[in-house]
């Protein structure tokens, strides 16, 4: 069908224009990702920008590899690698998590309930982490997510009041298969094509779904409700 059809282009464009990034494995390159990596990723993208948070991620993984080697760390060592990212709760909630893993023999929970029970990880970062370490099936919203579905069903309500409306609309075009490429990839064309300002929809995948397009409203949308 028309859904079915659309993810088909969405990922086609993934396997082509994925950002590469030091977390991520190449799309179609048949590597798994690591999960300690994914997770390590996702929590230090909770409330930090892909740009700044690169360099951090090649300093950790250079110091502790494994989730054993962050278990094993002196917890002062790991705060002082972290000053910068900010939100120091994350870094103390970080060492929690290395610990309560290593415990399990390194072995991280490979589904969003067992995810969400592990210390820092909510739930936006228990579905990133099912989906794009362990290929289950989940909706993954973040900003750039919010902005290009609102766009594709045209949502009018403001955010956040809106959330849950646009999580039900991400829900029904999330395919079975490739879970974690369909969430990197909306996540992608949110940061690269369906911008804020000016969304280049002549070269997205998505347009001949896309409602907003159409009406030409797309660059006005998401609404938000003012603080
Ligand atoms: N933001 C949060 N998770 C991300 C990911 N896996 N790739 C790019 N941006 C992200
Ligand atoms: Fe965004 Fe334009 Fe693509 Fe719609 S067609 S999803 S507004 S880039």
């Amino acid at each position: 069908d028309k859904i079915d059809d659309a993810c088909a282009r969405l990922l086609a464009w993934y396997d082509g224009h994925a950002r590469t990034l030091p977390w991520r494995v190449p799309p179609g390159s048949g590597e798994v990702p690591d999960p300690y990596r994914v997770w390590l990723s996702e929590v230090m993208l909770q409330q930090t920008t892909v740009a700044a948070v690169k360099d951090y991620f090649a300093k950790f993984t250079a110091i502790w590899p494994t989730v054993h080697d962050l278990a094993a760390a002196d917890d002062a060592d790991v705060l002082s690698a972290w000053a910068g990212l900010g939100y120091y709760a994350r870094a103390r909630n970080l060492i929690a998590c290395a610990r309560e893993v290593a415990g399990r023999g390194g072995v991280f929970p490979d589904s969003e309930e067992g995810l969400r029970e592990l210390p820092g990880v909510g739930a936006y970062t228990s579905a990133a982490i099912a989906a794009i370490a362990f290929g289950r099936r989940a909706v993954v919203v973040d900003a750039n997510v919010e902005r290009v579905i609102a766009r594709l069903f045209t949502i009018t309500d403001p955010l956040p009041g809106s959330k849950e409306v646009i999580r039900a609309a991400a829900d029904s075009i999330t395919p079975d298969e490739r879970a974690g490429d369909f969430a990197q990839a909306m996540m992608d064309l949110g940061a690269t094509i369906c911008t804020s300002r000016d969304p280049k929809c002549l070269l997205c995948p998505l347009s001949d779904m896309c409602t907003a397009r159409k009406a030409g409203i797309a660059a006005q949308l998401p609404h938000k409700t003012p603080k």
